[in-house]
């Protein structure tokens, strides 16, 4: 339906539980990516821009999709990724990393300070000014844009639910996915909870963010940060939190990431246990993908959220 999100009704403990399999959407823009670039390479397009800029580590799945939707969209991109002492060393670049740069992506390396810096980083400012139509955007892709992706999209694949979830589970990281589907079940005026399985450690700032994403008429919508399963922070796993992701994915065939998946789905099985989510309720889970490094034991662990 829609974009190819397929739905899989698995039991969970007892409860019948519907997983949007968004991991199955795309190869490369895979999951939430999608829905979050969608208007935002449509607006770089209407604003012909010379270039869309993103920023992204070395195994950003972000990156990697952004490279691919400016490619299909026929737009010049530039990646600024973190790690300078990857300047012309290709040899011990990541699969990720190769990957766009066949894609066409212009890679330019800088410091960690830089990166911390962001958009105001020195090399970013005199991108910007030797490309003044150039299209920015965020980190993990989350914006204001993007938020509104992610609330087409659930309005449209909602037509695969009888009836509204009761509960709707996704795993955060920036909160862009999260605020979006807020806004897309808000404007469907479903009496639902969602929750967004935050998997670091300490964002203070997200709640925020996802406040103002969301806007101020949240109705009947509650929604909430579970950020007791960061399973001791971001790509870090509990002993427990990892033997629930190979037996899951072992009994279902539905395959997990490290990062942020395993996390989301495993709080999902705490609740059911806790007794918070129960045989009467609906619950929707989505899974985002993340699988472009393989599942549940990728290569690569990155060390901050891509
Ligand atoms: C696979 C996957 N799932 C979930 C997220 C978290 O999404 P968000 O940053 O919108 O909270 C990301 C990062 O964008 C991701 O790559």
């Amino acid at each position: 339906m829609g974009d190819g999100t397929p739905a899989q009704t698995i039991d969970v403990l007892g409860v019948s539980v519907v997983v949007a399999r968004a991991d199955l959407n795309h190869p490369l823009q895979q999951g939430n990516k999608r829905w979050k670039l969608k208007h935002n390479i449509q607006a770089a397009q209407q604003k012909n821009a010379e270039v869309v800029i993103t920023f992204g580590g070395a195994h950003s799945n972000h990156l990697l999709a952004t490279a691919h939707a400016a490619h299909q969209a026929g737009l010049s991109v530039l990646g600024v990724v973190r790690g300078h002492e990857l300047q012309d060393r290709p040899a011990v670049w990541s699969e990720t990393l190769h990957q766009c740069q066949q894609l066409g992506m212009q890679l330019v390396f800088i410091s960690r300070a830089d990166y911390r810096l962001k958009q105001a980083a020195p090399v970013v400012q005199a991108l910007r000014q030797a490309k003044p139509t150039a299209y920015l955007i965020p980190e993990g892709g989350s914006n204001q844009l993007a938020v509104q992706g992610v609330a087409d999209w659930l309005q449209g694949w909602a037509a695969h639910l009888a009836e509204p979830p009761t509960h709707v589970l996704c795993p955060v990281g920036t909160g862009g996915t999260l605020a979006g589907l807020v806004k897309g079940a808000q404007a469907m005026d479903w009496r639902t909870w969602l929750g967004g399985v935050v998997v670091l450690k300490g964002m203070r700032s997200l709640a925020a963010d996802i406040r103002r994403w969301v806007g101020p008429d949240t109705a009947q919508v509650q929604w909430e940060l579970l950020t007791e399963f960061h399973g001791g922070g971001y790509a870090k796993l509990s002993d427990e939190m990892l033997r629930f992701g190979v037996t899951f994915s072992q009994q279902t065939g539905v395959p997990l990431d490290k990062i942020y998946n395993i996390k989301s789905f495993y709080a999902l099985a705490q609740m059911i246990q806790a007794g918070r989510i129960g045989i009467q309720d609906r619950p929707l889970l989505i899974h985002t993908g993340g699988l472009q490094g393989g599942s549940l034991s990728p290569p690569q662990v990155p060390t901050e959220p891509e």
